[in-house]
């Protein structure tokens, strides 16, 4: 393939397999993703035939991981993880010890060192928020509580893992390692203290990030996002969304030391505050459906298929390991925890796979030289193989589920307290999140309601609208517009009445009309006095941002200019 065509030659060929793979595994009753996996190990570097660029292809998938973090960032405020704590919280901990011990057992057995036991049990201990997220969004789980309870579960684990990938280097070090980790990282003297300096370190370097991102975010980012929307440009908008989303999760990656993941997530968080956040989750959505195409695809295209031969008993154990170990650890947590059986059921589920962060953790291994090849290619054969079970995994639960309700009635009202306090904290949240949608909804419907002027105008441009208009208000006889001056804006009047004072008479306007659009649209000076001859709230609308929005809205344009030459004729 010519070099330079080999970013376009990945992306085009990924996209036509995975359209076409995922089409046949729809039709064979199997989820689409199975089809996108399929798809990447067939240009793949291990099977015959064409082989795209597996590292370009993991760089895509790597935006993939960015723009779902966002996503899952815009949906999932820190209220929400402060609602969930109680039991993604512990469950995350003990779970990632719990399951990164039996992976230790595991290489304990095959004889491997502790050290690479320790990466391969944590690689095999977290699971993917690609996976988890595409399976609560197929069965509508996302805004449930249980599906909350496993997003925060996730996000705890991301939190663990990146304190993983700081310590590897120092633990790797300290335990003699590799050659490569001794090279890179010094001799082991000293060791203890390292790894106690390098995670005050990293708690410190997120711990800054996190404070900047709550601290000042909240106050950089909504403002920015009303600045563009109200240049009116859909584009600029969704530009200025992407941007925010991939410039913090780089910056903060580099600056900081977090993952791009993190980063993104962060920058989500940060955006959710804005009240045009829905506006920012719908624009990214179609990137992050096909950026998490490229991801399955490029985990696909890192398996080599021959290990399933090579080291099958191997395979079977871990995902064994991943599939029930890891969704049996996080039933029992949760049960123990006292939350419902349906929770842990779900969160087993989702749970019960591995993907991104266990191919990062085991590269770092590799290249730290305390990983073998091996496991590596172990870890990717369970990541496959776990990530299309995966939808199995979820029909088995609720094959439970509705098993252990007929038999036992009673048991599914376990942990039903701690579930109701639980679904409580959520729907004040949703509430408030509600609330703040229907504000702004219910804006929208008044301004239609007192201007039928805007009737025919989409959503889209009611909300910048409203950006766009600055209220005011006017008591009886104050003068808003003087005769020979410069048009500097237009009114609105949402309530009270004013008189337009003409040489013939007076002209009495009320709410729901506007005034002052002549010197506008001619660029001549103001052709009446208008004044207030009652309280009124008026909603000005800026010259420049006049044009703009006249400038997208050409009907809008019109149906004033006709009103301006009526009014005109009537002077005359
Ligand atoms: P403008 O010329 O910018 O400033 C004075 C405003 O008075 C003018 O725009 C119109 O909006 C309004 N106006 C002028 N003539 C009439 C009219 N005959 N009927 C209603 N409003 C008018």
């Amino acid at each position: 393939m010519h070099h330079q065509v080999a970013l376009v030659a990945t992306v085009a060929i990924s996209f036509v397999l995975a359209a076409v793979f995922g089409y046949l595994a729809d039709r064979l009753r199997l989820p689409a993703l199975v089809g996108y996996l399929v798809a990447g190990i067939v240009i793949g570097p291990f099977t015959f035939g064409y082989a795209a660029d597996s590292a370009l292809a993991s760089q895509l998938a790597e935006i993939g991981v960015i723009l779902l973090m966002f996503g899952v960032g815009l949906h999932f405020s820190t209220s929400d993880l402060m609602a969930v704590r109680g039991v993604a919280l512990p469950g995350a901990v003990f779970q990632i010890v719990l399951a990164t011990l039996l992976g230790i057992g595991l290489c304990h057995l095959w004889g491997w060192k502790p050290e690479a036991g320790l990466v391969f049990g944590l690689s095999l201990s977290i699971a993917s928020t690609v996976v988890l997220l595409k399976a609560l969004g197929e069965r509508n789980l996302i805004a449930s509580a249980n599906g909350r309870v496993a997003m925060g579960w996730l996000i705890v684990e991301d939190l663990a893992m990146v304190l993983a990938l700081v310590l590897l280097p120092s633990i790797a070090s300290l335990s003699g390692g590799g050659a490569a980790s001794a090279a890179a990282h010094g001799p082991a003297a000293g060791g203890v203290w390292q790894v106690a300096i390098a995670i005050a370190l990293t708690l410190v370097k997120v711990g800054g990030f996190a404070l900047l991102a709550v601290a000042l975010g909240p106050r950089l980012v909504p403002q920015l996002l009303t600045l563009v929307a109200r240049t009116g440009s859909r584009e600029l908008f969704t530009l200025t969304v992407l941007a925010i989303a991939l410039g913090i999760a780089f910056g903060s990656a580099i600056v900081f030391g977090v993952s791009f993941a993190l980063g993104a997530f962060f920058a989500g968080v940060v955006m959710s505050e804005s009240h045009l956040s829905h506006r920012a989750a719908a624009d990214s959505l179609p990137l992050q459906n096909a950026f998490s195409v490229l991801f399955f695809v490029s985990v696909g295209m890192l398996f080599d298929p021959s290990i399933l031969i090579r080291e099958p008993i191997a395979v079977v154990a871990v995902l064994a390991l991943i599939t029930c170990g890891k969704s049996l650890i996080a039933l029992c947590l949760v049960l123990l925890l006292r939350y419902p059986l349906g929770m842990g059921l779900t969160v087993a589920a989702g749970l019960g796979q591995i993907g991104e962060f266990s191919f990062v953790l085991a590269g770092l291994g590799i290249s730290l030289g305390i990983l073998p090849q091996e496991g590596y290619d172990l870890i990717l054969g369970g990541a496959i193989l776990s990530i299309a079970l995966n939808p199995l995994l979820f029909e088995i639960a609720e094959w439970a589920k509705k098993k252990i309700r007929s038999r036992w009635p009673s048991s599914m009202r376990l942990g039903a307290t701690n579930l109701a306090a639980l679904q409580q904290r959520l729907e004040v949240i949703n509430a408030r999140n509600e609330e703040r949608e229907e504000r702004q909804q219910l804006k929208k419907q008044q301004l239609v309601k007192t201007f039928p002027l805007f009737s025919g105008i989409d959503d889209h441009a009611l909300d910048q609208l409203l950006l766009l208009f600055q209220p005011m208000s006017a008591s009886p006889g104050d003068r808003i517009v003087r005769v020979g001056e410069r048009g500097d804006a237009m009114y609105f009047v949402a309530s009270g009445a004013v008189e337009v004072l003409l040489e013939k008479g007076t002209i009495r306007l009320e709410a729901g009309s506007f005034f002052g659009e002549m010197a506008l649209l001619t660029g001549t000076p103001r052709t009446a006095d208008v004044v207030a001859i009652d309280f009124c709230q008026l909603l000005r609308l800026d010259r420049r941002d006049f044009n703009i929005f006249m400038s997208h809205h050409p009907r809008l344009r019109a149906v004033v200019s006709d009103m301006a030459r009526d009014r005109r004729q009537m002077n005359r």
